[in-house]
């Protein structure tokens, strides 16, 4: 069954045995595709002979691909059709593409020599060669169509030199090309147009140069031939005024265009094309005036041509028709005798001895005043030709420095006539010059190469043309072109005596293989054929000068335009001979040839497949003849055994060197070795096989093309690469940045209103100082201290009353709360009474709520200014007394029951600058009345389960926890996992501050590229040391260690789980201190490895005696030097307090990406603090509290903190995981409920 491309319908499954399982998918487009015929690259034909070269161009042709490569060298066979392969969306698809992506194209040698020109900046030249009417013209207009659409154009006069090189086609075909026999539109001059291009690629000028124009195609043409197409464009297309200007009619009306019976050609319209030239001439910016000299000079040559000559009697020439001189006197701006009498006489001046003699006027017979005509419009004609295109290159002129050019050269193609005279001489040895340039590039240059590099390589024989070009151009023994100058310099005066000379000096050369001398004609084997050449008129022909009748004609016009086409008028002394036609080929062949080997060459080679411009004939012999002598088949043989690329070591660096990291670091050069060595690395990282390339001597061999396509596709991925991980990189950065300022923003916001509190807190506990015995609820978490909680000071209507009766209005209030005073009852025991205190920046206020009629009064009991209060009293077990020494008063000194003592004492002695005396002893002293003083003792009594008991001077208390116990950390959060700061490896842990690791690769230093010119190769010890080197050499062995310092070694109090950057602790874990950071954290070391700790989990362990010390005498039991309270001067009077401790900041924020380091959690807290300054970027905590040192003294300004107990303020979105708040609104209603 045959298989079906129809989708869906079930195709028998092939036998499963067969084969590997993997196969890749079939795709169903393929049966759409157009199946391309023969091979599009000859180098791959199984068989290389001309035949099947031609079977495969046929095969192609044929199916409508005219295109083949051989290697790079684009073989074109003329379709004689418009196939529609050069449309805009044809040519949008050869942009950027090599040559392998695409099928062959002229567009792809265009977009080739454009890339290379582009990025190895080197000038190129495209090189068209092959027959009249294979199409080079064509190719080279398709060149140029693609470069400018291609190469960009951001300004107006990069678009218009565009426009200008493409008009320069219209109107050099105009002049330059006509219909012959071969081909409708056959150039007839060689142009090798120049386009110069800026750093960017961009046209900024162009100039063209011009070789040898067929001007005897002006004054006639063989039948069915035309003059040059600019004589039927003007005859047919010029206006009236122009008409009536010039005398001017069609082109039967001239005797130049109309004697070859052609004058319509059925491919031209040559109105249509006048309007072109027109146009084209508007672009290139000819003025007016220009233009109408221009048209002057082809109309006076048109009427030369109708001057006609009749025999009179004695043999002399007469003017048939006087009317026709005087026209052209009348266009020339020269006298009508003048005129006249220069087309019919001749004047001759003898010589004697070489001194001038006399001179005559001899008239001239008709032939010779016909010849004489002729020269003068041929020589009218080619100067104008060349006026045109050096305007042209005025136009083009660069408007700014241009880096490189490309060039395309479409000269005439070689021809073999019925009679071939000097002009086919000319164009055919150009076309041998041609034909040299590739044999030397492809085929010599390229073999001698590799044996000058020593590239193992097989040799390949090939006819090389040289003897050929050396046959005509030869000086000594003398070519053809030397017996010519000779021949026309010796019989100057008769052209067929010095067409006799030389005829014998050719026979000179008969010895020469590619020479035949056969009488008045001789034979030359060109590379491409044999041609017989008319020896008839050469030598006249190469003269190439204008008598001096009709040099003084010209001299004498009033027409400044014709002046300037005739600008030098030989001088008639000089003994130097003018250079002749063949002289002057020869030099321009010459340059031409120099300025070509000097680019990087592409070939087109093109060949006709018929002499019909038939779109389906495919004439073999004719075809098997170009492909012959157009060496296609030794082209082939060389392209398979050789390498498709080479380049200098340097150039190949320079290219290349991102591809290896040995030799490239951040798009940097960084290779210290020779640019030999350095391309050797760079071909092996490349990974490319061995048998792929070879080293020369000076340069480096790429066997296959797609080697080099390989090579520039890692190159352009390499920036796209390098472009990605820029933009991952900065977005990491940017990451990183964000994520630090959230962290750091949450933490600030989660401790910044708490922190005050934490730090009277953490005074309170200072002043204390391990002295007195702790309760065991004090230590279940921790309690901010947060002073109102009556909220005296804030706004609630219980706070307000209480505010009223104590009668202050501007008082700040630090503390308030509920106690229970010690009130003496006569002639009783004293016993405990409720009351409110009150503590402002001035006094201490004692309210107390009395029975007043049927209710209830609150009343100010007692104001204390804090004036008078000279100490505070508190004993060193776990009760809540706290006894007020004041002056001697009648009241005495109050004795209170509070709750918050701690904190009332702390803000007491906040308040007062710690200038009042704080004792905790046993048994507390106090004034009873005005100078009575009694006691009160503490004793522990276990029986007492609640509270203490006070009885008679004595309270009992059963015992608390030691004095030094710590509160316990806060109920621990679930941990969350830690969310890492960035991802990927771009960021080195730490973030991009933290210092480099030791293991980091230090960077490369940048190298100079190797200069592409100079193959000195980089000394590895020139310049600055190398870092590379460097580091590559052997460190100095490190210096013995210092004898151990006696570090200071610290304990873990309690475990820690660290996370990046930290260190992890378990309980009674040792650790160096390395560096102390008053954040609260400490970098310690344990086992080698540093980390950050918290410091307030960490004690001091004594550094072993060395002698036993005598133990410290007591401290005194009186003053003690209070610690300095905390500062508050950031304290937010209005601040809502939030969170002190990273645990419950992190429950209150809701963001699911909450990253606080899970690890603190359930940790003592260390004491809040400023952030470290230069915190490591990760694993750092920033703004840890800070333990230790002595705390900065509070400003009187007080936070206005909301009541626990009370449902608004900043404590109510706490939620319970933290658990310490809901105990101390817990313990402080409790205690108020005890008060009362
Ligand atoms: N690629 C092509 N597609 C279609 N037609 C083409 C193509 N190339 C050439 N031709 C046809 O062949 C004719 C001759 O081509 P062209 O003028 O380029 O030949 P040439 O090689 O420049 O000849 P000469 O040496 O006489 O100047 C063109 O006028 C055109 O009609
Ligand atoms: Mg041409």
């Amino acid at each position: 069954m045959a298989p079906s491309k129809k989708a869906g319908k079930k195709v028998t499954p092939a036998k499963k045995a067969a084969g590997p399982s993997k196969v890749a998918k079939a795709d169903w487009k393929e049966g759409f595709k157009k199946k391309q015929a023969g091979v599009s690259d000859m180098t791959l034909l199984t068989t290389i002979s001309n035949e099947s070269i031609n079977d495969n161009l046929q095969k192609r042709w044929t199916n409508a691909e005219i295109y083949t490569y051989i290697g790079s060298v684009l073989i074109s066979v003329n379709p004689f059709r418009d196939l529609g392969i050069y449309t805009e969306a044809i040519l949008q698809s050869y942009k950027g593409k090599n040559r392998l992506e695409m099928p062959p194209h002229v567009f792809a040698i265009a977009e080739t020599a454009y890339y290379n020109m582009q990025s190895y900046k080197d000038n190129q030249c495209v090189i068209i060669s092959g027959e009249s009417g294979a199409g080079k013209t064509e190719a080279a207009k398709r060149i140029m169509q693609y470069i400018a659409a291609v190469s960009g154009g951001r300004d107006s006069s990069i678009q218009e030199i565009k426009d200008m090189v493409l008009a320069t086609n219209p109107l050099l075909e105009s002049f330059g090309c006509a219909k012959t026999l071969r081909n409708d539109n056959s150039s007839r001059h060689g142009k090798y147009l120049e386009i110069m291009f800026n750093s960017h690629g961009e046209p900024v000028g162009a100039q063209i140069t011009n070789y040898l124009l067929e001007k005897g195609r002006v004054v006639g043409q063989i039948e069915n031939e035309r003059d040059f197409h600019i004589f039927y464009q003007f005859t047919k297309g010029a206006d009236d005024n122009q008409r009536e200007m010039f005398g001017l009619q069609g082109p039967e009306a001239y005797a130049y265009t109309s004697r070859s019976n052609c004058l319509d050609v059925d491919s031209i319209n040559d109105v249509a094309d006048w309007n072109e030239t027109l146009k084209a001439m508007q672009i290139i910016g000819l003025t007016e005036a220009e233009q109408s000299n221009i048209f002057r000079m082809l109309a006076i040559i048109l009427w030369l041509g109708n001057v006609q000559f009749e025999e009179m009697d004695d043999g002399n020439a007469r003017i048939a028709d006087t009317g026709v001189t005087d026209f052209i006197a009348y266009l020339m701006e020269a006298e009508a005798a003048t005129v006249e009498k220069v087309m019919t006489t001749r004047v001759v001046e003898t010589q004697r001895g070489g001194r001038r003699g006399s001179v005559y006027d001899v008239p001239l017979n008709p032939a010779q005043a016909s010849s004489g005509r002729d020269a003068l419009s041929k020589a009218i004609y080619n100067n104008l030709f060349e006026w045109i295109v050096a305007r042209v290159n005025v136009s083009m002129k660069p408007r700014t420095a241009h880096a490189n050019v490309i060039g395309v050269l479409d000269i005439y193609g070689f021809e073999i006539f019925q009679h071939n005279s000097f002009e086919q001489l000319c164009i055919n040895y150009v076309n041998e010059k041609l034909q040299q340039i590739f044999i030397e590039l492809t085929l010599k240059t390229e073999q001698e190469e590799y044996v000058r590099e020593k590239i193992k390589w097989t040799p390949i024989n090939y006819f090389n043309n040289k003897v050929v070009c050396d046959l005509i151009e030869e000086k000594r023994p003398p070519g053809i072109f030397a017996a010519l100058n000779d021949a026309t310099a010796t019989a100057h005066a008769d052209p067929s005596a010095a067409d006799n000379s030389f005829v014998q000096r050719l026979s000179a050369l008969s010895s020469n293989a590619h020479f035949e001398p056969r009488g008045a004609q001789f034979l030359v084997k060109h590379y491409a054929g044999d041609v017989m050449y008319e020896i008839s008129g050469m030598s006249d022909k190469n003269k190439d000068a204008l008598i001096k009748d009709l040099l003084d004609l010209v001299a004498s016009s009033g027409n400044e335009f014709l002046q300037v086409l005739f600008p030098d008028r030989p001088d008639p002394n000089s003994k130097k001979r003018p250079p002749t036609a063949s002289d002057k080929i020869k030099g321009s062949a010459a340059a031409l040839v120099e300025n070509l080997m000097k680019s990087q060459p592409s070939y087109i080679r093109t060949i006709k497949p018929n002499q019909n411009r038939s779109s389906s004939e495919y004439d073999t012999k004719a075809i098997l003849h170009q492909i012959k002598y157009l060496g296609l088949q030794e082209n082939i043989r060389v392209r398979r055994a050789g390498f498709a690329y080479r380049n200098t070591f340097e150039k190949m660096v320079e290219r290349f060197y991102l591809l290896s990291p040995a030799t490239s670091y951040a798009g940097e050069y960084i290779w210290q070795g020779s640019p030999q060595s350095g391309c050797e690395r760079i071909l092996k990282d490349t990974g490319i096989a061995k048998e792929e390339w070879q080293m020369g001597v000076t340069k480096a061999f790429i066997k296959n093309p797609e080697t080099l396509f390989a090579l520039e596709t890692m190159r352009d991925r390499y920036w796209h690469n390098m472009a990605a991980r820029i933009q991952r990189a900065w977005r990491n950065y940017m990451r990183y940045k964000h994520e630090c300022a959230r962290r750091i923003q949450r933490f600030w916001k989660n401790n910044k209103e708490g922190l005050v509190y934490a730090q009277i807190r953490d005074y309170g506990h200072q002043i204390l100082a391990g002295r007195k015995e702790r309760r065991r609820f004090s230590l279940l978490s921790y309690r901010r201290f947060m002073g109102d909680y009556l909220v005296v000071g804030g706004k609630s209507a219980f706070g307000e009353t209480l505010k009223s009766i104590c009668g202050f209005t501007s008082e700040t209030v630090a503390f308030s709360g509920r106690a229970q005073l010690l009130v003496s009852k006569l002639a009783r025991s004293s016993k405990p009474s409720p009351r409110y205190l009150v503590l402002t920046e001035k006094a201490v206020y004692i309210l107390m709520t009395v029975q007043k009629d049927a209710g209830t009064q609150t009343v100010l009991e007692r104001k204390i200014p804090l004036s008078v209060i000279r100490g505070i009293g508190l004993s060193n077990l776990r009760d809540d007394w706290i006894v007020l020494n004041c002056n001697p008063s009648e009241e005495g000194d109050p004795v209170l029951s509070c709750y918050f003592k701690t904190e009332l004492a702390a803000a007491l002695l906040r308040l007062t600058n710690a200038a009042i005396n704080l004792v905790v002893a046993p048994s507390l002293e106090y004034g009873k009345k005005k100078e009575k003083k009694a006691q009160i003792t503490f004793q522990k009594d276990e029986t007492v389960t609640r509270g203490d008991v006070y009885k008679s001077h004595t309270v009992r208390v059963s015992s608390g926890e030691p004095p030094n116990s710590l509160s316990r950390p806060p109920a621990k959060r679930k941990a969350v996992a830690v969310r890492p700061i960035t991802q990927g490896k771009l960021l080195k842990k730490g973030g991009p501050s933290s210092s480099s690791s030791p293991s980091s690769a230090a960077k490369p230093k940048a190298q100079g590229l190797p200069k592409s010119k100079v193959s000195k190769p980089v000394s590895s010890t020139s310049g600055s040391t190398p870092i590379a080197a460097a580091a590559r050499t052997r460190a100095p062995p490190p210096p013995p260690p210092p004898e151990e310092p006696d570090v200071p070694m610290y304990k873990a109090k309690f475990p820690f789980e660290g996370q990046e950057g930290e260190m992890s602790l378990a309980k009674d874990d040792l650790v160096e201190l390395v560096q102390k950071d008053d954040n609260g954290w400490w970098l310690v070391k344990k086992n080698g490895v540093e980390g950050w700790a918290p410091n307030n989990y960490l004690e001091l362990v004594p550094p072993k005696p060395k002698a036993a010390p005598a133990p410290p005498p007591p401290p005194p039991v009186t003053r003690r030097p209070p610690p300095v309270a905390p500062d508050s001067s950031t304290n937010n009077g209005h601040a809502k307090p939030v969170a002190v401790f990273p645990g419950i900041a992190a429950a209150m924020d809701s963001s699911p990406g909450n990253s606080r380091p899970s690890s603190l959690h359930g940790k003592p807290p260390p004491i809040a603090a400023k952030p470290k300054p230069n915190v490591p970027a990760v694993g750092a905590k920033p703004g840890v509290p800070k333990a230790g040192g002595r705390p900065p003294v509070p400003a009187a300004s007080r936070p206005a903190a909301a009541p626990v107990a009370r449902t608004t303020g900043g404590v109510r979105g706490v939620p319970a995981a933290g658990g310490q708040l809901d105990l101390a609104a817990a313990l402080a209603k409790r205690a108020n409920k005890q008060a009362e």
